[in-house]
């Protein structure tokens, strides 16, 4: 599974933790940035992850920073990506298996980095239920 990942300075810490594990566990795994705490705008890569998981070149995405709400804003607006910001494992259980979410947002300022860990575990693991849910997702696609 082909990974690609991003943070803004708030989420920056987080994802260097969050890329050794995965990568201890096999996944290949890209680093979108940013690369140091200094401040930077969470749209710009946003953008750059969920164009990357929206034209096939990655299976899945997951971006951090401060509270996870500005990077699931942003990823939103990009065609094909269903974000999902999440603060627990069952919201992340269902994320994929109800909504198909291809692009996981964190808060590294709201959820520790053992809970964080979990979500993106649990997130990976996930599979979509399909059926009445495809539906679903379908209809978010005409929107
Ligand atoms: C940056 O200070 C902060 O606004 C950002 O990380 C994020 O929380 C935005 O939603």
């Amino acid at each position: 599974m082909k990974i690609v990942v991003g943070a803004d300075h708030g989420g920056f810490l987080a994802k260097q933790t969050l890329i050794e594990h995965l990568q201890k566990q096999g996944f290949d795994v890209e680093d979108f940035g940013t690369d140091s705490e200094e401040s930077c705008d969470y749209p710009d890569i946003a953008h750059e992850v969920a164009k990357a998981v929206a034209k096939g070149e990655f299976d899945l995405g997951i971006l951090i920073c401060g509270t996870g709400i500005g990077m699931s804003m942003a990823a939103n607006k990009v065609p094909g990506i269903r974000a999902a910001l999440c603060t627990d494992t069952f919201s992340a259980r269902m994320a994929r298996s109800h909504n198909d979410s291809n692009v996981l947002c964190l808060g590294a300022r709201v959820t520790g980095p053992g809970l964080m860990l979990d979500i993106v575990d649990t997130y990976l693991k996930g599979s979509f239920a399909g059926g009445r849910h495809g539906i679903r997702v379908g209809k978010i696609e005409t929107i």
